[in-house]
């Protein structure tokens, strides 16, 4: 199940797919690798871009259906973000050695941009936002072979550390948003507990294998699931995904997304709060 399943919504169509769509169902930003901050070369569409990419859908949607009947659209509907993994994941890789100091400035630049974006989002009309907060970074298996980890079972701090900075601060930050901004509402999911403890203790959640991937090639399978960009890596793949909480080194399987996607849509404090995903659709 996905959150658009759950809301009895269309899969939401890719913004930039080649057909024309209305888009009054919703339409996904999303790009693999994107960050909050802007990165060189990594090809991504970082949110900036999709901010962009969001006020082309605005200035559409109000040709289409008129200003009033789009701003009704805009305010009603939920806006689902999963960000600063990436920002993190590259922080960690080219700062091994970063200090308590350089992490929490990092990410007060991130946070910093993010509300930034969010108060430019709210000014176009959007009330209504989902997080899922930053994931046990330092316990993918990309990130345990990157770092070294001397053992699977070892997750690596410094991205640990870097998550729970992030997830604290963006706490504070939509709390202050809410108080400032009228009408405006918000969901968390504690996406980093939550898939910190299928890694731990997988078996609690039906599955056999919270520590290395189900595809990929050498240590943790953490690589080249699918042969890498060139195709031609060696790699394995597992005999059932459902017993594995990671698909590859740094994805997890349908299996965890569908325990996940249940708690984002109908989870309690302090699983998802204040408002779960439903809550927040429900409200007109
Ligand atoms: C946003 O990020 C840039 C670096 O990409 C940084 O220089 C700037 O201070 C950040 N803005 C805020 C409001 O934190």
């Amino acid at each position: 199940m996905t959150a658009a399943q759950f809301a009895h919504l269309p899969l939401l169509p890719p913004y930039l797919e080649p057909i024309h769509h209305q888009f009054t169902k919703g339409v996904n930003f999303a790009s693999a690798g994107g960050a909050v901050l802007h990165q060189h070369n990594n090809g991504a569409m970082d949110l900036p871009t999709q901010v962009i990419h969001f006020k082309t859908v605005v200035k559409t949607l109000k040709q289409e259906i008129g200003d009033a009947e789009a701003e009704k659209v805009l305010s009603r509907a939920v806006y689902l973000f999963s960000n600063g993994g990436n920002d993190y994941f590259s922080f960690s890789t080219n700062n091994r050695n970063a200090t308590p100091s350089q992490q929490a400035q990092f990410v007060g630049m991130v946070i910093g941009n993010l509300t930034s974006i969010l108060k430019e989002l709210y000014g176009l009309g959007v009330r209504k936002i989902a997080f899922q907060n930053v994931g046990p970074l330092g316990c993918t298996p990309t990130m345990k072979f990157v770092l070294d980890s001397p053992h699977a079972s070892e997750c690596v701090e410094p991205p640990l550390a870097l998550a729970t900075l992030h997830n604290k601060a963006l706490a504070e930050a939509l709390k202050n948003l809410e108080t400032k901004l009228p009408g405006f509402k918000y969901s968390i999911f504690d996406y980093y507990h939550e898939l910190l403890d299928r890694i731990k203790n997988p078996s609690k959640y039906g599955f056999e294998n919270g520590e290395t991937a189900c595809c990929g090639g050498g240590k943790y399978r953490a690589f080249y699931c699918g042969g890498g960009g060139s195709g031609t890596h060696p790699f394995d793949v597992c005999k059932d995904p459902n017993e594995y909480v990671w698909f590859d080194g740094a994805h997890t399987t349908e299996k965890t997304n569908n325990q996940l996607a249940h708690l984002i849509w109908s989870g309690e404090p302090p699983v998802t709060g204040p408002y779960n995903l439903q809550q927040l659709f429900e409200h007109a």
